[in-house]
């Protein structure tokens, strides 16, 4: 592998999923201020997943609130190319479908694009990793989920670590996302395939310790990051 390649930065973005959604502007500035690069707002309707979350108007009020921070938006929904224009509207940053959930990748990827949006595409843990390749100039990020989609607090899939490995030989560059039980004991596995966005739900929102959680995350990533520059 070219020396010169670098891999993309290590960034960590809570999931608010399971925090108090009752407090949900002053959950988030807490993450921001322990550490989180980023915020991962999961959206559920009901169809795709099932579960509920919560929709654009949200989004909207979040973004009011919380004018600086990044919101990657993880799109459980039937119809993701509905909600492009109102979750830009609402200040989202990052649209991340679900390759399962669209007859028509490249012209959503084009879409979200077009408004000014970061293209993120998902894929459920029965997908299959090639899936996405012919996707990979349209897309700034690919999100392997490591757990059914739907709630947070299950249990990690170790298996889903070839995909990340796959994915991180063939596109050095690519932002390439976890989520679904990411924490201080499954993160080492997503560092060293390759993962560099990490999402972690319960491990830091029920933690007593969120900042030091974060931060046990962001050293394994930049150790493996360190690694991988001077192989
Ligand atoms: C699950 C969501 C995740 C979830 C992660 O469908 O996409 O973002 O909140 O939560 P944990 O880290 O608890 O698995
Ligand atoms: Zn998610």
């Amino acid at each position: 592998m070219d020396i010169l390649q670098s891999r993309p930065s290590c960034k960590i973005g809570p999931s608010i999923l399971n925090a108090d959604l009752s407090n949900l502007h002053s959950a988030c500035t807490k993450l921001l201020e322990d550490g989180a690069d980023y915020l991962h707002l999961d959206v559920m309707d009901g169809h795709f997943v099932p579960n509920l979350t919560f929709g654009h108007p949200l989004v909207k009020c979040l973004r009011s609130k919380v004018p600086e921070a990044f919101f990657d938006m993880h799109m459980m929904v039937a119809d993701p190319e509905k909600w492009v224009e109102p979750m830009h509207d609402a200040g989202a940053n990052q649209y991340t479908f679900h390759f399962e959930a669209t007859k028509d990748a490249a012209a959503l990827a084009r879409k979200i694009r077009e408004v000014g949006m970061k293209v993120g595409i998902a894929i459920k843990p029965g997908t299959a990793v090639d899936v996405v390749v012919p996707y990979a100039d349209l897309v700034d990020m690919i999100l392997v989920m490591t757990v059914e989609p739907g709630f947070g607090g299950q249990k990690f899939m170790a298996d889903m670590m070839q995909k990340v490995k796959y994915l991180r030989e063939k596109f050095p560059d690519m932002d390439i996302e976890v989520d679904g039980g990411v924490g201080p004991s499954t993160i080492d596995a997503c560092a060293q395939a390759g993962a560099n966005m990490i999402v972690s739900g319960s491990a830091v929102v029920n933690a007593e310790d969120p900042k030091a959680v974060m931060s046990l995350l962001r050293k394994s990533v930049l150790k493996s990051l360190q690694e991988y520059e001077i192989r």
